[in-house]
């Protein structure tokens, strides 16, 4: 029988209209000065700031919870435990995860793909196996399955991408065969902002029976995630892009793949019994939880998805979309700039070059005007060289940027055309 209990989805009670002028007054930082001026912050992809209730919400718990958890026969260490345990069930429904102990605290999206690779794939994937990456990928949804394709001998292959950044599906259909074991993939690319037919992969992949992992690092702070229509085996994404802390992320697994992965980390929390002759290991979640964990960070993602849940999700894309046109439209009358990554399905992000001028030094230019943006090659290295680049501007929105915002950027680009040209 299974230990889990599936629990019925909660829908989000979406009560606050979105009004970008309020919602900016929950995030302080938006109102630093930075080099002297205010801040534009256009580096979201990288991290997303925070609202003041997640900040609150590590406050309140050191300040009158602090405790570890599981582990104490006290009062506090039972608060912390409910408030922990509280913010797995919220990931759960954000995510719209059929149990709850499909829910595995990680450091962020990287240690939730190691761990996969680590646990899954050392015991599933041998030589001659093949594992499916594409182009777009962050390294962190490569270098894990380097490591394991040299350690077993299977070989990785790449999915190609068109000219303007879109996945070429032609060719992940091509490259899928009996010997395929897993098709990871990011959900939408960091470097680019598009987004990949995830859904037509899932799809593909199920006629092979090929196991599919999204990385949704980019995705979760932009898009409706359910885990339960995408019918994936795995999704890992991380709180700090998503409006809560570094050094919190998780991993979602279907619960029979995650029951019969063995452990990663040993140690505490992980364990059932443990003696010299044989150790035996605890049920899910807690097999994959060694040692006391990011227990503020994990309260924080929870009350990120509360910050969330109190706007109708789709006002936010909506207005992201507006923005990103409207970004858009600026860089197609800006001389001597190419979008890189355009015409295709994205979101949130623009990523150009442009003529004569290097990015670093764009960067720092816009950066002595107050505007936060991210250059180089975006840790997708493979990427750039397929695009023949060595990196790009990359502007990355949230849904409090503005306008006036892009505006800023824009005027801060020319300034950098004519101190560097
Ligand atoms: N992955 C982060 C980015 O895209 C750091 O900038």
């Amino acid at each position: 029988m299974s230990l889990l209990t599936p629990v019925i989805q909660q829908p989000a009670k979406a009560v606050r209209k979105f009004n970008v002028d309020e919602v900016r007054k929950d995030f302080p930082i938006l109102f630093e000065k930075v080099n002297g001026q205010p801040l534009v912050y256009l580096d979201n992809g990288a991290t997303s700031q925070k609202p003041q209730s997640v900040i609150d919400s590590i406050e309140n718990y050191y300040s009158h919870t602090n405790s570890n958890v599981h582990r104490g026969a006290h009062a506090l260490s039972d608060q912390a435990t409910e408030l922990f345990e509280n913010a797995r069930t919220k990931v759960q429904h954000f995510i719209h995860a059929k149990y709850r102990e499909e829910i595995i605290w990680t450091r962020g999206t990287t240690e939730a793909i190691n761990l996969v690779a680590q646990t899954w794939g050392r015991k599933n994937i041998s030589q001659n196996d093949e594992i499916i990456v594409s182009t777009l990928e962050h390294h962190s949804n490569i270098v894990p399955w380097q490591l394991l394709c040299e350690e077993t001998g299977a070989k990785l292959q790449v999915i190609n991408i068109h000219p303007n950044g879109e996945l070429d599906f032609e060719h992940f259909k091509t490259l899928v065969n009996k010997n395929t074991k897993l098709i990871a993939i990011g959900h939408i690319s960091n470097a680019l902002g598009v987004i990949n037919p995830i859904e037509k992969v899932i799809a593909f992949a199920k006629k092979f029976d090929c196991k599919v992992l999204i990385d949704g690092a980019q995705a979760a702070p932009h898009l409706n995630i359910d885990v339960t229509a995408l019918d994936c085996d795995f999704y890992a994404l991380s709180g700090h892009k998503m409006f809560s802390p570094t050094g919190i992320g998780i991993l979602y697994g279907k619960q029979e793949l995650l029951n019969a992965m063995p452990p990663w980390h040993g140690g505490g929390e992980m364990i059932e019994k443990v003696s010299f002759e044989k150790t035996t290991f605890n049920k899910l979640p807690y097999k994959f939880e060694a040692g006391t964990p990011n227990i503020e960070g994990s309260i924080a993602l929870g009350a990120a998805i509360d910050y969330l849940s109190q706007f109708n999700r789709d006002d936010l894309t909506r207005y992201e979309e507006e923005l990103i046109e409207y970004a858009t439209e600026k860089a197609q009358h800006f001389e001597g700039l190419k979008i890189i990554g355009s015409d295709c399905n994205k979101t949130s992000v623009l990523s150009f070059v442009i003529d004569g001028l290097h990015s670093q030094d764009v960067g720092m230019i816009l950066d002595q005007q107050g505007i936060a943006v991210r250059t180089g090659h975006h840790c997708a290295m493979p990427l750039m060289q397929a695009l023949g680049l060595n990196g790009t501007i990359r502007a990355s929105f949230s849904f409090y940027n503005t306008k006036q915002e892009v505006d800023l950027l824009f005027s801060g680009l020319e300034k950098a055309r004519m101190f560097l040209s």
